[in-house]
C-alpha cells in the first residue's frame, strides 16, 4: 500500500473535528501562536537552555551538529508534542499521529552550501510532516527555514519517488536549478520564516526547502515529524516507536508499520 491511500484510510476511522484541511496544495503551515498554552512556551525556555548549553559545549567540525539523546527530554517533548499533535490533527490531517522521529540541531556558518542548505525536497512519503520549533529567535542572519513559495504564496509539494510498498526509490533530491528557474520566471518565490523562540512550522518533507547558513549568532531547534496512524496512540512519543539519528531518515516503506506494530 502506498501512503495516500493509507492517510485515506486513517481520515476515515478519524472521529475528530473534521475539516478540509486541504492536506496537499497548503502544505506549510505556521502554527498560530495563539493556539499554545504558557506551558508550551515555558517548556520550550527551559530546554533552550539545556540544548544551548550542550551544544555550546560541544566540539564538532560537522556542518549542522545534532543532539546525541533526545531521550534527556521525554517529558518535554511530550508536554510539546501534545499541543502540536492535536493542532496538527485538527487543522492539517484529520486523523491520529504519533511521532516517528525527533532531531534536536544546531546549524553552522558556512563557507559553501552543501547538503541541507541547498534546496530540495527530502524524498519522503508527502504524508510525513516535519514540524520546526524554533528554540531562540531567528531574523535573517541567524539560519532562517526557508522554503518555496507559489503564486497563492503556499508552500510547493515535489513529486515523491518514495510513496510506498508500491513506489520506492532513492534519487538525487537537489533542486537549486529547478527553483532558480521556477525564481526567475516570476511564478514562485522563496520565502524566510523568521519568528521569536517557539516559532512553529509543519511542512511535508517533500515541499522544496532548505536552510540557510548562520551569518551571525547561532539557530537551535527542535524538529518533530509525525505519521499517520489508525489509531490513538496510548503516548506520542515511545523509544519504540521514536527514533532520531541513530535510524535512518527513510521512513518505512509500509505506511501500515506504525505505533501498534513496534510494540
Ligand atoms: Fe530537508
Amino acid at each position: 500500500m502506498n501512503y495516500d491511500k493509507y492517510y485515506k484510510k486513517c481520515k476515515k476511522n478519524y472521529k475528530g473535528k473534521i475539516k478540509d484541511t486541504d492536506f496537499y496544495n497548503n502544505p506549510v503551515r505556521v502554527i498560530p501562536k495563539t493556539y499554545f498554552s504558557e506551558q508550551y512556551f515555558s517548556t520550550i525556555d527551559e530546554v533552550s537552555k539545556k540544548i544551548k548549553n550542550y551544544f555550546d559545549n560541544l566540539e564538532d567540525e560537522e556542518i549542522m551538529v545534532y543532539h546525541n539523546n533526545i531521550w534527556e527530554f521525554e517529558d518535554d517533548l511530550n508536554i510539546i508534542s501534545k499541543e502540536l499533535v492535536s493542532w496538527l490533527e485538527e487543522n492539517f490531517y484529520n486523523c491520529h499521529l504519533y511521532v516517528d522521529k525527533v532531531y534536536i540541531y544546531r546549524t553552522k556558518q558556512l563557507e559553501e552550501r552543501e547538503a541541507s542548505y541547498i534546496w530540495h525536497y527530502d524524498n519522503n512519503p508527502q504524508e510525513l510532516i516535519k514540524n520546526i520549533i524554533y528554540l531562540n529567535e531567528v531574523t535573517e542572519l541567524n539560519s532562517p527555514f526557508e522554503f518555496l513559495t507559489n503564486e497563492k504564496g503556499l508552500g510547493v509539494l515535489h513529486e515523491t519517488k518514495r510513496k510506498g510498498t508500491r513506489l520506492w526509490k532513492s534519487v538525487e533530491g537537489r533542486l537549486d536549478d529547478l527553483v532558480n528557474e521556477l525564481i526567475s520566471k516570476g511564478t514562485h518565490s522563496p520565502f524566510k520564516l523568521t519568528g521569536p523562540q517557539g516559532t512553529t512550522c509543519g511542512f511535508s518533507n517533500d515541499i522544496i526547502h532548505r536552510a540557510n547558513p548562520v551569518i551571525e549568532g547561532y539557530r537551535d531547534v527542535i524538529n518533530i515529524r509525525v505519521h499517520p496512524c489508525i489509531n490513538k496512540p496510548p503516548h506520542l512519543l515511545d523509544p519504540k516507536w521514536t527514533t532520531s539519528r541513530e535510524v535512518s531518515g527513510v521512513a518505512n516503506k509500509d505506511p501500515e508499520i506504525t505505533w501498534e506494530q513496534l510494540i
